[in-house]
């Protein structure tokens, strides 16, 4: 009896474990969890994932390029950008001639994306950065992506609100939503289909497509409504903003961004991220 009681346990336990830190990826145990599992599988991560170019190319690359064909230099946000996916996929496209902004929570994912976007030079800037508090004014991009993101993140209604705020009015949102078997184990994280398509319209989005795309996931497009206005090339100087105070726009002295606002500094490191995570938490000088 009491052996039974100890496998049960044991399994139990099991099962607990592989739920939260493999299927969940650490979600429900807060971002400082999702962040050293990623920084743990970083190096590995596209061996494991084993990117298909010409897909890449056909649901994501390309289909975005198009989007983006009427706006002479489109700026793009790609919001968990992991190693660099969509950025590479979108650069890609000859037709593609903006810049594309990455941001990411994981140091070490931006390390790997830092390295793999080494060939397209400016047109890349990389963030070290939470979702949650996206550093850039309203109506900024022309194109926002995040995809196998809003699962991981604690509110991701919270951050698809940062994500429709940080878009232009008649800009375009591409998201992925986890679907299948395992959506059912991310209560909260995943949204049903007729529940997101309520979310995005309730975020004055239109023109809602939700498209079948990986076995685990639905690739998500949507438009914000309203009269075209802002978007295109501009530089960072320009658009961040401190993550802390909100203020802006930084001035950038000596590889860091300064903040007039607070006086905190956001760091240039040698492979150009942009590290704000860390000193947006630390009080400031
Ligand atoms: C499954 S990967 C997807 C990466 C990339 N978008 C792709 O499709 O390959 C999830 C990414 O989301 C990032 N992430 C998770 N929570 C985040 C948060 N709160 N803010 C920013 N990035 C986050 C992780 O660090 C990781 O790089």
């Amino acid at each position: 009896m009491t052996w039974a009681l100890v496998v049960g346990g044991v399994l139990l336990l099991a099962g607990l474990l592989y739920w939260q830190l493999v299927i969940a990826e650490g979600t429900y145990l807060g971002p400082r969890v999702v962040t050293f599992l990623y920084n743990l599988v970083a190096p590995t991560y596209d061996e494991i994932k084993q990117f298909d170019m010409a897909c890449e190319q056909w649901f994501l690359g390309l289909p975005l390029a198009r989007a983006l064909e009427t706006v002479p230099a489109p700026l793009v946000l790609d919001v968990g950008t992991g190693t660099g996916r969509l950025p590479r996929a979108l650069l890609f496209q000859p037709a593609f001639q903006g810049r594309v902004i990455g941001l990411d929570l994981s140091r070490r994912m931006l390390t790997e994306a830092a390295r793999r976007l080494r060939p397209y030079g400016e047109q890349v800037s990389l963030i070290w950065q939470d979702a949650q508090v996206l550093p850039f004014p309203d109506d900024t991009f022309d194109a926002v992506t995040c995809l196998e993101v809003l699962e991981f993140t604690p509110r991701p209604r919270a951050v698809l609100r940062e994500l429709v705020r940080v878009l232009r009015p008649g800009g375009v949102l591409l998201i992925s939503n986890r679907i299948g078997r395992d959506a059912a184990l991310l209560p909260g994280r995943a949204f049903p289909r007729p529940v997101l398509e309520q979310v995005l319209e309730n975020l004055l989005l239109e023109d809602i497509q939700i498209r079948p795309w990986q076995e685990d996931y639905d690739l998500v497009w949507a438009l914000k409504r309203g009269e075209p206005r802002g978007g295109g090339v501009r530089p960072l100087e320009e658009i961040l903003r401190c993550p802390a105070c909100q203020h802006g726009p930084l001035s950038l002295e000596r590889e860091a961004y300064r903040c007039a606002g607070c006086g905190r500094e956001y760091p240039v490191a040698k492979d150009g991220v942009i590290e704000m995570a860390a000193a947006a938490r630390r009080r400031p000088r």
